[in-house]
């Protein structure tokens, strides 16, 4: 801190606020700035005041709220019983390191007290802001919104993900034009339909143009992002947790904290922005965690059986999982007492004494025979109207007692407010836990939350807490257990949840064409171990398309790569190149996992290219996804390559027979090694085979020097 400023740097970067006048704004933030410039940038930011407007103008602050004359959205918004709703925290004490600030703002009148705190992630420049409002009154502190952080925006071209079940992180871009945009997502759970994630960028900003700004809500729960453009044009961005009516009430002296928001600058486009989230995500989020833990290959049962469970059949997958390079072995839906459909039995997490007569012991260990770790499906959140744990105990139930709520997938949410329910869950999972070798669980939850009251309030945030709880728990009891968030796909897939988990099931979707897209939309926030991605049939039982297993392997690649399917049913020839590809994974899995993953550009839309890079080599998919506009492919330029080695390069599976689609092949089509300068390949571009709807192109890049 200097006078009257807070700057923060990381990341080439810097964030400077204003803390002048006891309400702290953002003056800069981008290049790293000197104190002396960033001095100045503050004398010249405030704008001119109109006519018609108050006589000091909106200040757009960290919190700007009404009592201050803010006339947009507020950052805080409160209430109590004798009719106060007005509040104006002021600073009063202002603590910063280099990296991060911790400002605290009181209204004493309203009787509360805001604490911002904000990071500037040194390596990354990734910044965290969270807000924490305390009741300093002597009633009860009722608080409708509180962000946590309200930032000013330089652009106004929108890129929000929308989306469905097995169709998550739908892009939608737009350009705020007037007024709030307000995406809520009242579900429970992150969604797959309102994310509370968004970039905000210069208009037209792509993978590569432009500077953008990505906003990442870490919360697994309800949640509000609003875009605002102002009455005078500027643009605001807020995101927080979106409350029940009257669900957050503050005793005196209790206090709430936001969950925080993650957010990145950067002026070269999306794979800028991916470049920060993706090493910060591995060294904040998952602690550095999986650095040193290779993404095993994993086999899910849950589209080779569904809940068809025999154990001579799972044996012979599990064999030939392993023969085709297999690492983990996931037992999905369907192994507990009387679950032959989704109507029933979840609560009961026993082993089904009918499919599994001496238990799970003798599949764990003919798995663990195989060399392969076992992982285990459970959905410890939700309860079967037709259980024995709902039968005991109906009011379980988080719901309001006496009203009849809608039934989703046959089952219930269970109210893990409540300890004793909560315990009861986390002693079933222990016992199972301790019982066996389980290496992993898949933690997933279908349902969303229609009637969330606990004891008649609502209780979403509650909930929510309580679900993170009890992550934790299982965790510190069990510290090698891996686990897989998934909800319904990809519906819970946000930093918070990733905090306690090792693994997120992107989609239910695993057809190559959908997740070739998804992927792009995903590996904006996520780096690519986390990203479940599966090998499944020739005929996706969702979207009912075919698929060669080249394309389907090559998308899976790219993720934390698995299969998902009766591989019996495949033919030599695939289970020949299934295997290929998942031996191909693992040589490049470091790279994968562990280097930059670059979304290509390419003049054909209907092209998606990926690139996994790291300073020794890189691995280039590029798919043709619909019938190309243009008969001859452009080359695919590789930006992000180091322009100044030369690489060894050599197209992985080139086509056997060429001349059905090409008159004339290009240069490296057949599949030759051939050394060319970086500089060439990031502006000239690697030639391209002309490719057919479905088609896939692979070239691996080796450097020489
Ligand atoms: C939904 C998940 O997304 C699927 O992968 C599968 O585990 C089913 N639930 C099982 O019921």
């Amino acid at each position: 801190m200097s006078g009257a400023q807070v700057r923060l740097t990381g990341g080439g970067q810097s964030l400077v606020l204003d803390v002048a006048n006891g309400v702290p704004s953002l003056i800069w933030w981008g290049e790293d700035i000197g104190e002396a410039d960033a001095r100045v940038a503050a004398a010249l930011a405030p704008r001119a005041v109109p006519h018609g407007m108050l006589d000091g103008g909106e200040a757009l602050d960290l919190s700007p709220t009404a009592a201050r004359g803010f006339t947009g959205f507020p950052a805080l918004e409160i209430r109590r019983g004798d009719g106060t709703f007005l509040a104006d925290p002021r600073l009063v004490t202002v603590e910063a390191t280099p990296h991060d600030a911790r400002l605290t703002l009181e209204d004493v009148r309203a009787g509360l007290r805001l604490v911002l705190t904000l990071a500037l992630d040194p390596a990354t420049g990734v910044a965290a802001f969270a807000s924490r409002l305390e009741n300093t009154g002597a009633t009860v502190l009722g608080v409708d919104w509180l962000a946590a952080i309200a930032l000013p925006l330089d652009h106004d071209e929108a890129l929000l993900f929308d989306g469905r079940w097995a169709a998550e992180m739908t892009p939608v871009r737009a350009r705020i034009a007037t007024g709030a945009w307000i995406k809520d997502n009242r579900t429970g759970r992150t969604s797959h339909h309102a994310p509370p994630f968004a970039v905000v960028g210069q208009p037209g900003f792509d993978e590569d143009h432009g500077e953008v700004m990505g906003l990442h809500l870490a919360w697994s729960g309800s949640s509000r992002v609003i875009l605002e453009r102002l009455r005078d044009g500027r643009l605001q961005v807020q995101a927080g947790e979106l409350f029940l009516p009257g669900e957050m009430n503050l005793e005196p002296g209790e206090a709430y904290e936001t969950p925080t928001l993650y957010a990145a600058r950067d002026a070269a486009g999306l794979n800028g922005l991916s470049a920060r989230l993706h090493p910060f995500v591995r060294q904040t989020i998952l602690g550095g965690r999986l650095a040193a833990r290779p993404r095993p290959v994993t086999f899910n049962t849950w589209e080779a059986v569904y809940f068809r469970h025999d154990l001579e059949t799972l044996k012979d997958l599990a064999a030939q999982a392993a023969a085709l390079g297999v690492e983990r072995f996931v037992l999905d839906d369907g192994w507990f007492v009387g679950r032959d459909d989704d109507t029933t039995s979840l609560g009961d997490w026993r082993a089904d004494p009918l499919k599994y007569p001496q238990g799970l012991t003798p599949l764990i260990d003919h798995v663990r025979s195989l060399g392969m770790a076992f992982g285990l499906w459970v959905e410890p959140e939700m309860a079967n109207r037709r259980s024995a744990l709902l039968e005991a105990h109906p009011d379980w139930v988080l719901g309001d007692e006496g009203r009849a709520q809608p039934l989703g997938r046959g089952q219930y949410v269970l109210d893990l407010s409540r300890p004793e329910v909560a315990e009861a869950i986390f002693a079933q999972l222990d016992a199972l836990l301790s019982a066996h070798p389980i290496a992993y669980l898949k933690w997933d939850m279908n349902r969303d939350l229609t009637h969330p009251a606990s004891r008649g309030r609502p209780a979403v945030h509650a909930q929510t807490r309580a679900v993170y709880a009890l992550i934790d728990r299982l965790r510190a009891a069990h510290p090698a257990v891996e686990i897989e968030s998934c909800a319904s796909g990809g519906g819970r897939a946000d930093y918070e949840i990733l905090r306690r988990s090792e693994r997120i099931w992107t989609s239910d979707n695993n057809d190559p064409t959908v997740r070739q897209k998804l992927h792009r939309t995903f590996s904006i926030f996520f780096p690519p171990e986390v990203m479940g991605a599966h090998v499944a049939a020739a005929t996706n039982p969702i979207t009912g398309a075919r698929s060669g297993m080249t394309l389907r392997a090559a998308t899976a690649l790219f993720g934390h790569m698995g299969v998902e399917a009766d591989v019996r049913t495949f033919s030599e020839a695939e289970r020949a190149t299934l295997a290929r590809m998942i031996a191909l994974h693992k040589s490049h899995r470091a790279r994968l996992h562990g280097g930059r993953l670059v979304r290509l550009s390419h003049p054909e839309p209907g092209l998606a290219a990926l690139m996994a890079v790291d300073p020794e080599g890189a691995l280039v998919s590029a798919v043709q996804l619909d019938l190309p506009r243009t008969a001859s492919p452009a080359p695919l330029r590789l930006a992000g390559l180091d322009e100044a080695a030369s690489w060894r390069v050599r197209l992985l599976n080139p086509s056997p027979r060429p001349e059905a689609s090409m008159k004339r092949a290009p240069a490296l089509a057949d599949g030759a090694e051939s050394l060319v300068p970086g500089r060439v390949l990031a502006q000239a571009g690697l030639p391209l085979p002309v490719l057919t709807v479905g088609g896939v192109a692979l070239f691996a890049l080796e450097r020489v020097g």
